[in-house]
């Protein structure tokens, strides 16, 4: 089938197989370009199939020849609908690491369920043995909770007061006013149930109960903090909450690993284009000033170039360099002082008119077509292209 972007709202229902596996194949040339990293043999990868997960995914095979299991929940294609994009890159993951001798395996289905988490260490068991590192990089709207049944779903509201500020409707480049109501009830709640530490917690828990782990084991799950700008919305909001959760999971877990030597980390990363940043208000349209920031001071990473530097610089340092928090910050260069000064003027500026002069909206919508297999310029998107792509180690 011909296969064209077909958006709604701020999701691509539409994805390319090609242009996934070009994506793919971006990110591994990157981490070769850049040399082995030599840090993990055997990893697991919760949330492997787009965004930091894929990038990570890909560091762990590619730039240290690991195994890889990966566990995502992604739509599978069936004839005339393409599946969705993390299923293609998954499948464009798996063909290119047969193609270095690599192990890589996926499964597919909801990791906050037992019967996944059951299902991934039968398959530990079987083939692994043990794994010497788990990144834990879901992002996820819902969350079923494995022992009540009850299904929890996250908002994205600041908490308090109402809260009015700019944001940007990347298709259009419309800067408009947003306003959006505090939380109420159990909202900050039923947030911490999906995007705090719990289910992390319990996958380690599991797989330690298995003996799955080895000695020196170590987990990252990832957070983010950003500017005052996005505060309020971000991380003094629900979703702030549920990070802070998170976070404090990590000491839970380190105490919980002491007899493997096994260490819990939280590295704090940049804010960038992915699938679920693009749902988050305000967002865009920080995205879009910092981008512009970061290319012009030469400082611009997109998912792959933070996770390769995590595992190159930070996570597999003798002395793991962290905040008083315990907490990686990857998130370094977008902090800086400069940069946000910077970010912080242009966001008073910004308007329709100016937007795509003053900030990378450009750069932005790039990216996002990007998650989804679109403008890529070796890709002829008019040819007939089967959408029936298969990922080799899952039976569909
Ligand atoms: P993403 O939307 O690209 O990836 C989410 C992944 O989770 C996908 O592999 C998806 O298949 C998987 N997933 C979702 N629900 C699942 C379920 N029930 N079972 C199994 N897999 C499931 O998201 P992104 O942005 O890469 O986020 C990953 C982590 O990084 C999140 O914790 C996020 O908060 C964090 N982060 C993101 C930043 C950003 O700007 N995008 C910045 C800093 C941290």
């Amino acid at each position: 089938m011909i296969i064209e972007p077909k958006t709604r709202g701020f999701i691509c229902i539409t994805s390319h197989p090609k242009g996934c596996e070009q994506n793919i194949v971006n990110q591994i040339n990157y981490v070769k370009s850049k040399g082995l990293v030599e840090n993990t043999k055997k990893a697991l990868i919760i949330g492997a199939s787009t965004g930091f997960g894929i990038a990570s995914r890909i560091t762990c095979a590619f730039g240290s020849k690991a195994d890889t299991i990966g566990v995502f929940f992604e739509k599978p294609p069936s004839k005339g609908r393409t599946a969705s994009s993390g299923w293609y890159n998954s499948a464009a993951f798996e063909k290119e690491a047969k193609k270095e001798g690599l192990y890589a395996k996926s499964i597919n289905g909801d990791a906050f369920s037992n019967e996944i988490k059951e299902k991934t260490m039968a398959l530990i068991k079987a083939d692994l043995g043990q794994i010497d590192l788990l990144i834990y990089s879901l992002a996820s709207p819902v969350r079923t909770h494995p022992k009540t049944g009850v299904r929890y779903k996250s908002t994205l509201k600041p908490i308090g007061s109402t809260y009015t500020n700019k944001t940007v409707d990347f298709h259009t480049g419309e800067v408009k006013e947003i306003t959006i109501e505090p939380s109420s009830g159990d909202d900050i709640d039923n947030t911490i149930a999906v995007m705090g530490g719990e289910d992390w917690q319990m996958w380690i828990d599991a797989l330690q109960e298995n003996n799955l782990l080895s000695t020196n084991f170590k987990t990252v799950a990832y957070s983010y903090i950003g500017p005052k700008l996005t505060e309020a919305v971000y991380r003094k909001g629900t979703i702030g909450r549920a990070k802070d959760h998170l976070e404090n999971t990590a000491f839970t877990i380190t105490d919980s690993l002491k007899n493997i030597n096994g260490k819990a980390y939280v590295s704090v990363n940049k804010a960038l284009v992915t699938q679920s940043s693009s749902a988050i208000p305000v967002i865009p349209l920080y995205i879009s000033l910092l981008y512009k920031v970061m290319k012009e001071k030469n400082l611009h990473e997109g998912c792959i170039e933070q996770i390769y530097r995590l595992f190159n610089e930070r996570l597999f340092a003798t002395q793991v360099p962290t905040d008083d928090h315990n907490r990686i910050r990857i998130d370094d260069w977008e902090m800086r002082e400069d940069v946000q000064e910077e970010v912080t003027k242009l966001w008073k500026k910004a308007t329709t008119e100016n937007l795509s002069a003053i900030g990378d909206l450009q750069g932005y919508k790039n990216d996002f077509f990007n998650l989804f297999g679109f403008n890529f310029d070796e890709i002829n998107y008019d040819v007939d292209t089967d959408e029936m792509v298969l990922i080799p180690s899952i039976d569909s």
